[in-house]
């Protein structure tokens, strides 16, 4: 285990299997469709390629990248789009790949500006959810862990733009981010 980490939360094998069911679900939903799936970057990036990767639906790709927090451990509540979408999502049934739904900021910021665009459908699939932590009244169509109000990292989660490429989820020490 990484050496900043208190624990464990999930292990690589755990994260699979959950993987698999997400995209089982996803498959069944869109079998008549031919849907455009959306990461958001950078979290989103490992569950992005894995879960993609087990789905048997043609599906087309395309990346965004949003930033809530600077390198802090808190939402700014102002999610800023750093990098916008290659290509258009009008008449598209959109499949929003997210790492969390934390204060769900990222989340409406999301729908109201790919529904704005006139996609035909918004789905949502995240890796984690954090209902505890909801500001916004949101929820993902799909979560693969519930988790409780604690900071982790790896599978694509950073602190400070750290811990990404951990192939497991652990909780940061709070000795790591301090008193935010
Ligand atoms: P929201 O807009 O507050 O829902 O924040 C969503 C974003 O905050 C996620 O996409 C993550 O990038 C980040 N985030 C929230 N909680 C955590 C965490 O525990 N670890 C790492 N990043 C987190
Ligand atoms: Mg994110």
């Amino acid at each position: 285990m990484h050496k900043d980490l208190e624990s464990i939360v999930l292990t690589r094998e755990q994260i699979a299997q959950k993987v698999k069911e997400a995209a089982s679900w996803l498959d069944e939903k869109f079998k008549d469709s031919k849907p455009l799936a959306i990461s958001v970057l950078k979290g989103s990036v490992f569950f992005f390629c894995d879960l993609l990767r087990e789905m048997k639906t043609p599906v087309q790709l395309d990346f965004m990248t949003v930033s809530s927090y600077g390198s802090k451990a808190q939402s700014s509540g102002m999610p800023k789009i750093v990098m916008d979408l290659a290509a258009s999502v009008e008449g598209r049934d959109v499949i929003l790949v997210e790492d969390i739904v934390d204060s769900g900021h990222t989340l409406v910021r999301m729908r109201d500006l790919i529904m704005g665009r006139g996609a035909k459908s918004f789905t949502t699939v995240a890796l984690f959810d954090k209902p505890s932590r909801r500001q916004v009244d949101i929820k993902a169509d799909y979560s693969c862990f519930e988790i409780a109000d604690e900071f982790i990292v790896g599978y694509g989660l950073d602190y400070a733009q750290q811990y990404r490429n951990l192939p497991y989820v652990g909780i940061l020490k709070r000795s790591i981010y301090g008193n935010v």
